[in-house]
């Protein structure tokens, strides 16, 4: 059990359960259900983007007194602003165990990241990945030269594909999820990195999951480049961070082009800057930055370690249980006895996965996440769909039907996940397999998600301003 929701009540005052874990914001807020009643929101989406702790929003609400330009002015609350910036970069460096001469970038998210790193490597470079990755860490790099290697079938194919590649070519840059945001398999990173090495390759992680799962060494994996998002480690204030290698950063493009990254502009010359300034032009979020660096200081002082463990067993036992429900298909790259992070992908026989999402949420006030999760390679090979069924899906998508795109629904595991939450998610599916909805819904035309029909859940009050319903 990771956190005592009894203790931390509807909206936690408190910044850490009875057991110890830092609690987040929002833990246990009731939603409205159909037909009738509420109920505490079990929240199993923590892989798209979670609440923050409540640490993280004390950190901001403290800081926000302070809050001011960072850098360029002389008035003290610009010098407390500038430093509290640069102290939460130091967080950031100290979370993903950094080398003394990385860079640390401040970005929007994970996104954010890699196309930064894309833009900075000189055109047509030699870049290699694997089918499995999130568009995030497949697109930026087609504008390079990229070779995608088939979703492997275990980490020993992984490494072999890898190694033939590696030999085949001479590659510039591999590009790695640290953990799957569909299936939640951890990749070898270290094996991976000095794979890698050995060609004269760099690596990029994508760490959008694996950092707020487990913990990352750069040094000590001799990973190259590390990239994460803060709304998905409890900071969700709009900040994200690519660490890494000086040189590539220091001599590449920079990702934004105006104030703040420049020495010296003349009419038809410009000195960049060297360092994170060269890509962070611009005022930079400041509030998003330290909110990311108090999330760092707050995880690690309770210890990744920890936290990985206690998941890993509630995973095990969601896996299990999970898998007594008759029809229910739960997805994996590899076998289960691989490590994985706390992702679980399911669907349900005679069930759209959207009309399951729909259920939990309407039903049962259980958030998941539906679709092909920004991974649409990897859910052709993980639903076996065969070539001219994806020729026919790319036609319908094309002329605006999105009603036949496959996919499944994902429920994934945060700080505040509780067995009680894993009952409830399994509770829900055995109930919707046996009986069905007791409610209605409908696919509206061309679309892909189902939604309640009608749908009479009252809105919460919002505060002025912010118009929930059109
Ligand atoms: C593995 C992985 N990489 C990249 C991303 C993109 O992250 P963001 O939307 O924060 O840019 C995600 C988001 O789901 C992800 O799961």
């Amino acid at each position: 059990v990771l956190v005592n929701r009894a203790a931390a009540g509807a909206t936690p005052a408190v910044k850490q359960s009875a057991d110890g874990v830092p609690a987040l914001v929002g833990t246990g807020q009731q939603v409205p259900l159909l037909p009738s009643g509420t109920a505490p929101y079990c929240n199993l989406d923590h892989a798209a983007s979670t609440a923050p702790l409540v640490a993280v929003r004390d950190a901001v609400e403290r800081f926000l007194g302070w809050y001011s330009s960072v850098h360029r002015g002389a008035g003290f609350k610009s010098q407390v602003a500038s430093a509290a910036y640069e102290g939460a970069r130091h967080a950031v460096a100290l979370f993903v165990g950094a080398r003394l001469d990385d860079v640390v970038i401040f970005t929007r998210n994970t996104t954010d990241s890699t196309n930064l790193l894309a833009t900075c490597l000189p055109p047509g470079r030699q870049v290699l990945a694997f089918a499995f990755e999130h568009h995030a860490n497949l697109l930026p790099w087609r504008r390079h030269i990229l070779h995608q290697l088939t979703v492997p079938t275990s980490p020993g194919d992984l490494l072999t594909q890898l190694e033939a590649a590696l030999r085949a070519r001479k590659t510039d840059l591999v590009v790695m999820s640290g953990a799957s945001n569909v299936t939640g398999e951890l990749t070898p990173l270290g094996e991976i990195a000095s794979l890698c090495h050995s060609h004269g390759a760099r690596l990029l992680v994508d760490a959008a999951q694996l950092a707020p799962h487990r913990p990352i060494n750069m040094e000590t994996d001799d990973l190259d480049y590390v990239a994460f998002s803060g709304h998905k480690l409890y900071a969700p204030y709009g900040a994200g961070a690519l660490i890494g290698r000086a040189d590539w950063l220091d001599r590449g493009r920079p990702y934004l082009e105006g104030g703040g990254a420049v020495e010296l502009v003349t009419l038809d010359d410009v000195l960049w800057k060297a360092g994170p300034e060269r890509h962070e032009a611009g005022s930079p979020n400041v509030v998003g930055a330290v909110a990311l660096g108090a999330a760092c200081q707050t995880l690690s002082g309770y210890g990744v370690p920890r936290l990985a463990e206690a998941e890993a067993a509630l995973h095990d036992y969601a896996r299990s249980r999970l898998q007594e429900i008759p029809g229910l298909r739960l997805y994996s790259i590899w076998p289960f006895e691989h490590p994985h992070i706390g992702v679980l992908t399911f669907n349900l026989d005679g069930f759209h996965y959207s009309l399951l999402a729909a259920i939990l949420s309407a039903e049962h006030g259980i958030g998941v996440r539906d679709g092909c999760f920004c991974a649409h390679p990897l859910m052709v090979h993980l639903l076996g769909i065969e070539p001219d069924e994806v020729r026919r899906l790319h036609r319908e998508v094309a002329r605006g039907n999105r009603s036949e795109i496959p996919g499944a629904v994902r429920a994934s595991l945060g700080l505040d996940t509780t067995r009680h939450d894993v009952d409830r998610l399994v509770d829900a599916m055995a109930r919707i397999s046996a009986e069905g909805p007791r409610w209605t819904y409908r696919q509206p035309a061309g679309a892909t998600s189902y939604v309640p029909a009608p749908d009479p859940r009252p809105w919460p009050p919002m505060p002025e301003g912010i118009l929930l319903q059109p």
